[in-house]
């Protein structure tokens, strides 16, 4: 039996690179008592200067509702990482404050950063495994989050036999597995092809509708924050400012062909409009 701490070790090996940060670690010293009711994510004043002297963030003001998916758009290097592993408590601003009112966190990273030896039901079940679930638990929350993400019948498999958006289904079954109030996702879908990205994005947006956790979801990508969002955030280029905020009028779940709707690319250019404005 591997004890916690290897399997930390081993995490943060595997962990992408560029990402100073654990899965698995939260320092989140804001207090959320401080927060209104109904509010689970809460940025006030927030602004961000690197030691290097870059200046990321300017003067963020975001408050997230309970159960809202909120998407978040803005051009290369305008600080939405940096805003988004502030409210993982990962980073702290320089100025002002943000404060998450749960500790029931998954952060989805870029890359899906699986362990290669490990089979898909035992990478999915690492994080009930470092949680020291007992081992039915484990099996039954795995399982449930593999069926949940379209995976059964590949159990057995080792994340080389799989594509690449399968991997990156199997991140995100990790991650359930933990049944986190709050979901954190950095351009999840950033390197899928078009088809399989669409295909994640309707996954994902059905596990919402199910669910119904709050999440903060950075992408690049307009139509995907649209289709998956009832709220659209848009950034300045940097340091990166808000500035716009729209709500998403759609029902969930959402149907793909909503794509196509009249609404839908009116969001679309409107959005777009916005970034181009913002650059
Ligand atoms: N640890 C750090 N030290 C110094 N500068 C940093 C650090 N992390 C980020 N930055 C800088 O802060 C700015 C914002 O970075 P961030 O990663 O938040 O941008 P982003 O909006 O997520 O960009 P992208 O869309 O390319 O992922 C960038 O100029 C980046 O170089
Ligand atoms: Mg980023």
């Amino acid at each position: 039996m591997i004890g916690r701490g290897r399997w930390l070790a081993i995490y943060m090996y595997f962990r992408p690179r560029d990402e100073d940060m654990t899965l698995f670690d939260t320092m989140n010293d804001a207090d959320a008592r401080h927060l209104t009711k109904g509010v689970v994510i809460s940025a006030s004043g927030v602004t961000k200067q690197f030691g290097s002297g870059t200046r990321a963030l300017d003067g963020i003001d975001l408050d997230i509702a309970d159960g809202d998916f909120v998407a978040v758009v803005g051009p290369s290097g305008c600080g939405k990482s940096t805003l988004l592993r502030m409210a993982a408590g990962l980073e702290r601003p320089t100025d002002g404050s943000v404060a998450l009112a749960t500790d029931s966190v998954g952060f989805i990273f870029q890359e899906p950063t699986l362990l290669p030896w490990r089979s898909v039901r035992a990478n999915v079940e690492l994080c009930a495994e470092i949680g020291r679930l007992p081992r039915s638990e484990r099996r039954a929350r795995a399982q449930r989050a593999i069926d949940a993400v379209g995976l059964r019948g590949f159990e057995a498999q080792l994340p080389r036999m799989l594509s690449g958006g399968m991997k990156m289904r199997v991140s995100l079954a990790r991650t359930l597995t933990s049944e986190p109030k709050v979901m954190l996702l950095d351009e999840p879908f950033g390197a899928l092809d078009e088809m399989t990205r669409l295909d994640m994005q309707t996954e994902l947006q059905r596990l919402y509708a199910e669910r119904r956790f709050t999440g903060m979801f950075i992408t690049h990508s307009v139509s995907e924050a649209v289709f998956l969002a009832n709220r659209v955030i848009v950034m300045s280029a940097r340091p990166g400012r808000i500035v716009a905020d729209l709500q998403i009028d759609f029902p969930y779940p959402r149907d793909p062909d909503l794509r196509y709707d009249a609404h839908f690319v009116e969001y679309v250019a409107e959005i777009t409009e916005t970034l181009r404005g913002a650059r």
